[in-house]
């Protein structure tokens, strides 16, 4: 396969990255990876914890981390990461970036919608309190859309029509 660049997936928690990803890799040749995933690896054990006993500052210095890996070691993936990590400096290196854009109150809905609901809000620190979290959303929105090569609404879309939209889009730019 010819060398490409990096999608690098952001976008709000539980907007869907993970199962975007995930469509592109049934409906492409990209492999995946998640930038949660990495740091739970690394660290053995899950991100709530990390949060609860190290705090968040020490998170995100494992993101650092990881930004610094990725744009040193990864060609030809689909990164998706945590809602947080478009604050990496180095972020456009790593690849061409793609939003995933919704309203919070779509967000929110589609998480209560799941099956596993709970396990979903539980495990995400920063979705502790909803009204915390819609002023995080509305304080990095207009920080995801600077950032953004290419924007993709997901509202009410499924993830693989999302998928077939991000793959016709990012063509001229990998
Ligand atoms: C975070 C989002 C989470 C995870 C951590 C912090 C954030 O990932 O990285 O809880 O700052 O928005 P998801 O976006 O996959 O929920």
């Amino acid at each position: 396969m010819p060398s490409r660049k990096n999608i690098i997936l952001i976008g709000f928690m539980g907007v869907g990255k993970g199962s975007v990803a995930r469509e592109v890799v049934k409906n492409s040749k990209y492999m995946t990876i998640d930038t949660d995933d990495l740091i739970e690896s690394m660290e053995n054990r899950k991100i709530k914890n990390i949060f609860d006993l190290e705090g968040e500052e020490y998170f995100r210095r494992l993101e650092r981390d990881v930004a610094k890996w990725l744009e040193e070691s990864v060609k030809n993936t689909l990164i998706s990461t945590g809602g947080g990590f478009y604050k990496q400096k180095n972020l456009k290196k790593i690849g061409t970036v793609v939003l995933l854009d919704s309203p919070f109150d779509a967000i929110i809905k589609r998480i209560k919608a799941h099956p596993n609901a709970i396990k979903k809000l539980k495990k995400r620190p920063l979705l502790a309190d909803l009204k915390k979290a819609k002023e995080l959303y509305n304080q990095r929105r207009p920080e995801y859309l600077k950032l953004a090569d290419i924007v993709i609404d997901v509202t009410d879309k499924s993830a693989d029509l999302c998928s077939k939209e991000l793959l016709k889009k990012v063509k001229k730019y990998v």
